[in-house]
C-alpha cells in the first residue's frame, strides 16, 4: 500500500533536512505540517510572508515550494549557527531572507499575509502575534496534540494557549490534524 510517507518531497526541503540531521535538529517540521504550508503559501501571490524559528530552514523550504514567483518570506532565527546554515540554503533565492534575530523583529517587517509562529511569540505574546497580520492573513501554528475535547485540554486543565487562538475575536481559526499525533492551528485574520 502507497501512503503519504511514501509521496516525494521537494528537493529543497530534503537539503534541509539534512542539514538538521547533521546538526542533530529534531524539531524540523513534519511533512504533513510543510505541505499544508506549501498549499497555504500558494494562496498569496505577491505574499508577504513570514516565519519565526527558522531551524534548519525545513519549514520556511516548504513555504518556498509552495509560494508565487513574486511572493518573499523573511524568516527569523535568534540561533546565529543555525540561521548561517539557512542562510547558505536560500542564497540562490532572492524571495527569501534569513535573519539572525529574535522574532520580535518581525514588527519592523509586517504585516503579512501568512505567519508560521514557530519560533517565539506564540506563548510569549499571542497578541503580538495576531498583530502580524494582514487582514485575510493566515496564521498557522504547530506542535498542538490532537483535541479530543472542547474545550481542548493541555495536562490538568484547559488549554488556555490553543483556546486563546481558537477564539480569538480577530481570527477565524480551526485545528487541522496533519497527522496522529499532530495539530497545527490555522487562523485567518478578519478584516474587522
Ligand atoms: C521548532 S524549531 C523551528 C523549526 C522550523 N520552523 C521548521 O519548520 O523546520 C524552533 C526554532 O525557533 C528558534 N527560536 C526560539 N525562540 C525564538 C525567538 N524568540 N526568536 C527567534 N527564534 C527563536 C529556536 O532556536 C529554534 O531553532
Amino acid at each position: 500500500m502507497t501512503t503519504s510517507a511514501d509521496r516525494p518531497v521537494p528537493e529543497l526541503v530534503r537539503r534541509a533536512l539534512a542539514n538538521a540531521e547533521a546538526d542533530g535538529f529534531t524539531h524540523s517540521c513534519e511533512p504533513g505540517v510543510g505541505r499544508l504550508l506549501a498549499a497555504l503559501a500558494a494562496t498569496k501571490p505577491t505574499g508577504r510572508l513570514a516565519e519565526s524559528g527558522t531551524g534548519h530552514g525545513v519549514g520556511a523550504a516548504w513555504l518556498c515550494s509552495g509560494m508565487t514567483a513574486d511572493a518573499s518570506l523573511v524568516t527569523v532565527e535568534r540561533d546565529s549557527l543555525r540561521a548561517e546554515v539557512a542562510r547558505a540554503l536560500f542564497s540562490g533565492d532572492e524571495r527569501v531572507r534569513v535573519l539572525t534575530a529574535d522574532w520580535t523583529a518581525l514588527r519592523e517587517l509586517g504585516p503579512f499575509d501568512l505567519f508560521f509562529c514557530d519560533g517565539g511569540g506564540k506563548r510569549d505574546d499571542p497578541d503580538g502575534v495576531v498583530g502580524l497580520l494582514a487582514p485575510g492573513g493566515i496564521l498557522v501554528l504547530d506542535d498542538f496534540a490532537p483535541a479530543t475535547t472542547w474545550p481542548p485540554r493541555y495536562g490538568d486543565g484547559v488549554d488556555d494557549l490553543r483556546m486563546h487562538y481558537l477564539t480569538h475575536p480577530l481570527l477565524v481559526a480551526t485545528e487541522v490534524r496533519v497527522t496522529d499525533t499532530m495539530a497545527v492551528v490555522v487562523g485567518v485574520r478578519s478584516a474587522r
